[in-house]
């Protein structure tokens, strides 16, 4: 185990699978110390076995993000079981659900455009909001929010890329406001990653075969993800605030299909 991110602690929403799970097993890996959170009991608890198993060091507190009061017990979690946090992942999102149901606005729900905005973004801002007086008294704090291509380059999910576009300008925006603070604010915009739900990427039909063309090389894998989310929770990136990074497989450099 390498200790790119010793004595560091970390909060990685939505570590119970996926990307953020990743994340969370990556940041581990380099000596970080975890809070791995979701509404999934069995399948967080299952992340923190895994990075244990590995020598690493975790806990899991079950929080739904959407509810003010879920976000206030995390927030007291992270202060009782670690005092303290360096860095926060704001990773989590109705992922299956946009994926699933997303459309034109006029084929989406607007429960769909609420479940995006109350999780995603309000979520994101919620957990930021909360956790900030740890960042700030970390010295060294860094936020990283996980957007998508989507909130790059129109693809018709209309309500996903409206969310994941606002993740965009509350990063600059966080990022600035932050700055006196010594609090970097930074924003992952990840093509397609393959996970644990959609594993059978070539089997999902015409629109995940025209996304797989975008891309210039093989999908993404939750670890291609979580070693850029390395150095940006690291000293590596000191310099690094404000950006957005496309860590896509080259899909938002390519023009046409
Ligand atoms: N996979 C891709 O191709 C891709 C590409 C670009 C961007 N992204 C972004 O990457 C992030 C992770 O998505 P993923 O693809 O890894 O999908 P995923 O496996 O479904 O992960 C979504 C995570 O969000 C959590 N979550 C959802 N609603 C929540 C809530 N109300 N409160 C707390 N946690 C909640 C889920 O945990 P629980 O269900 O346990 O609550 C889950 O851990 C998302 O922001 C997604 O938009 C994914």
């Amino acid at each position: 185990m390498s200790e790119r991110l010793a004595g560091r602690i970390a909060l990685v929403t939505g570590s119970t699978s996926g990307i953020g799970k990743g994340v969370a097993l990556g940041f581990a890996r380099e000596g970080a110390k975890v809070v791995v959170t979701g509404r999934r009991e069995e399948l967080g608890r299952r992340t923190v076995a895994e990075i244990k198993a590995e020598g690493g060091e975790a806990a899991f507190c079950r929080a739904d993000i959407a509810l003010k009061e879920d976000v206030l017990a995390l927030s007291r979690f992270v202060g009782d079981t670690y005092g303290g946090l360096d860095v926060l992942v704001n990773n989590a999102a109705p992922a299956a659900r946009a994926r699933a149901e997303d459309g034109s606005l006029a084929d989406s729900s607007e429960d769909l455009w609420d479940d995006l905005y109350n999780t995603n973004l309000r979520g994101a801002c919620l957990v930021s909001k909360y956790v900030m007086p740890f960042l700030i008294k970390s010295g060294r704090g860094s936020v990283i929010n996980i957007a998508s291509i989507h909130a790059l380059r129109g693809t018709g999910w209309d309500a996903y890329s409206m969310i994941k576009g606002s993740i965009v300008a509350l990063t600059r925006s966080m990022a600035v406001g932050y700055s006196g603070d010594h609090v970097r604010v930074n924003c992952v915009c990840p093509g397609l990653v393959r996970i644990e739900r959609n594993v059978d990427l070539e089997q999902e039909g015409a629109s995940f075969a025209k996304t797989l063309r975008r891309h210039l090389t093989p999908p993404g894998q939750p670890e291609h993800i979580a070693h850029f989310c390395t150095y940006l929770a690291s000293d590596e990136s000191e310099y690094v605030t404000g950006s957005i990074f496309s860590i896509d497989g080259g899909a938002n450099a390519k023009w046409g299909e």
